[in-house]
């Protein structure tokens, strides 16, 4: 086993000059430095002492003889602790000076360049970056941190092989095998990491490899709108579209470009699915997190040696034949497309998200239009389309719902829509426009409830998520209140009002 750091990757930081620390911590700085326009992630090298340090390169070579792991047979989460373990025995029968508590620390190191991930090591255990990704020979490892978008940093891979070595392991991690003849891989990692690589020739810069982050804990609609993604406002008409009164749960699409928060909006929308339905997701990698009890989650396979593929297609055939109250297909994509606008007619409550431009015309267009296609009565099962961005505002990035339009039906053989929603980039706000919903004009057909009663409970769902701003809620526990106000809309908004922090009940005296 060789380690990634010996074959090649090196930190530059000795070349950088420094303009400003946006911030520090033990194991990195983020820093403006002069020439680049991006800020820089410099991962800090552990301090050694000489005698570590010589302790060190001995060290890995006898670890290296002794320790035999076989990926195949030790779980990936654990190789790193029975190298640590049989590590320890070794280091114990071949190094005196070293105090007891560095050898832990110096085998743990030596762990993460063998078995781990080397010097991505750091960027992958940082909660704060969204991804991380090797773009090339020579250039320097990019991630995109949560509040500083994209960074340089300080790791270089100088040689193919290098990158290969990082390559072939997560690869390996993710069940894939890559070569020449199979030289693209888009996978899930069992962490729930999304893994894309790309190596030469179809990639010109040498082989490339983007880790994007998996975030164990998902967003609620609460984060939502305290992150400005969406209003209260908003946020209660998507609830009443998604949750429909129980009559006419709407079909809808989120759709944006890449990176934009999709994926997360449906995650945080599904909260509004009620318990007692059965929810079916169809992912090519599953990323949702749903708090449902009652659901199914099916995942694309790729054709990988003797197994045979299975299509987002395939999945959705299967799945309406379950009966599904709810089917949420993860991104509609390529050939996938008309397929599911196909589970779309004649179903309610399907939720997918795609990729698209900045608004729901644009969306529409790449839909109808060669080489997607999907006809446009088809898409009339679409009943709202939910749009979405990714901006950078005075140096930060933000991500906004900037669209809310719903799929009014064909005219002339064209699609026609209806904006309910729209953000303002002058005030940062996203507010009602003066069309009336007509997916709310229908729930109250098919429901029998008078319009202004449907409009009442609008108010009074905003009412609720006002509520609920107001306390420090989890997902699960947003997603209880929800399902508690199902049961007893009157109960549960007196709970809420009951627990309404004691300032807020104050100010409104
Ligand atoms: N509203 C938001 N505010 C801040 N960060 C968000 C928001 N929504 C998503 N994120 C973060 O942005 C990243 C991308 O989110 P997500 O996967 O939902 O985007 P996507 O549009 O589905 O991406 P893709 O095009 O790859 O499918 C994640 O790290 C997520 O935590
Ligand atoms: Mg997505």
């Amino acid at each position: 086993m060789k380690n990634p750091a010996e074959r090649g990757a090196q930190a530059g930081a000795a070349e950088l000059e420094v303009k400003e620390v946006l911030e520090s911590s033990p194991t990195r700085d983020i820093v403006l430095v002069e020439g680049s326009s991006i800020p820089v992630y410099m991962v800090k090298s552990p301090q050694l002492t000489p005698a570590e340090r010589a302790a060190l390169s001995s060290l890995k070579e006898k670890l290296v003889d002794e320790i035999k792991i076989e990926p195949g047979k030790i779980p990936l989460e654990e190789r790193e602790k029975v190298f640590v373990r049989e590590g320890l025995k070794v280091i114990e029968r071949v190094t005196k000076e070293i105090p007891s508590d560095r050898k832990k620390f110096l085998l743990e190191l030596i762990a993460n360049e063998m078995v781990g991930y080397g010097p991505l090591a750091p960027m992958l255990a940082d909660d704060n970056l969204e991804d991380v990704m090797i773009i090339g020979l020579g250039a320097p490892v990019h991630i995109f941190h949560q509040k500083y978008g994209m960074c340089a940093t300080n790791v270089y891979f100088r040689d193919e092989h290098s990158i290969m070595a990082i390559i072939d392991k997560a690869s390996r991690d993710a069940g894939r095998r890559i070569d020449l003849r199979q030289p693209l891989i888009d996978s899930r990692m069992p962490d729930g990491n999304r893994l894309n690589i790309i190596i030469p020739p179809i990639s010109l810069t040498g082989p490339i490899l983007s880790i994007r982050k998996f975030k164990s804990t998902a967003l609620s609609v609460l984060d939502l709108i305290k992150l400005g993604t969406l209003s209260t406002d908003s946020a209660a008409f998507l609830w009443l579209l998604v949750e429909g009164m129980g009559v006419r749960p709407a079909n809808m699409l989120f759709a944006g470009g890449t990176g934009c928060g999709k994926t997360t909006t449906l995650g945080a929308l599904s909260s509004f699915v009620p318990e007692r339905e059965r929810v079916i997701t169809i992912e090519d990698a599953a990323e949702l997190k749903l708090p449902h009890r009652h659901w199914i989650r099916l995942e694309t396979r790729l054709p990988v040696e003797a197994l045979e593929e299975v299509t987002v297609d395939q999945l959705v055939r299967n799945s309406l034949r379950m009966r599904p109250d709810r089917l949420i297909i993860g991104e509609a994509r390529g050939l996938g497309i008309p397929t599911v606008f196909t589970a779309f007619s004649g179903h309610t409550g399907c939720m997918c998200t795609i990729h698209s431009n900045t608004t729901a015309e644009e969306t529409l267009a790449r839909l109808t239009r060669p080489p997607i296609s999907v006809p446009e009565l088809l898409i009339s099962a679409v009943d709202a389309i939910v749009m979405q961005r990714r901006l950078l505002i005075k140096n930060k990035y933000i991500r906004r719902v900037t669209e809310i339009a719903e799929v009014v039906g064909v005219e002339g053989g064209k699609v026609k829509l209806n904006r309910t929603h729209k953000w303002n980039p002058g005030t940062d706000e996203i507010r009602q426009v003066d069309t009336p919903s007509l997916v709310l004009q229908q729930i109250s057909e098919l429901s029998g409830i008078p319009q202004k009663d449907i409009l009442k409970e609008l108010k009074r769902r905003e009412e609720v998520l006002k509520l609920m701003l107001g306390r420090e809620m989890d997902v699960f526990s947003v997603n209880r209140a929800i399902q508690d106000y199902y049961s007893d809309p009157d109960g549960a908004l007196e709970v809420l009002e009951r627990q309404r922090p004691p300032s807020e009940s104050a100010k409104d005296i």
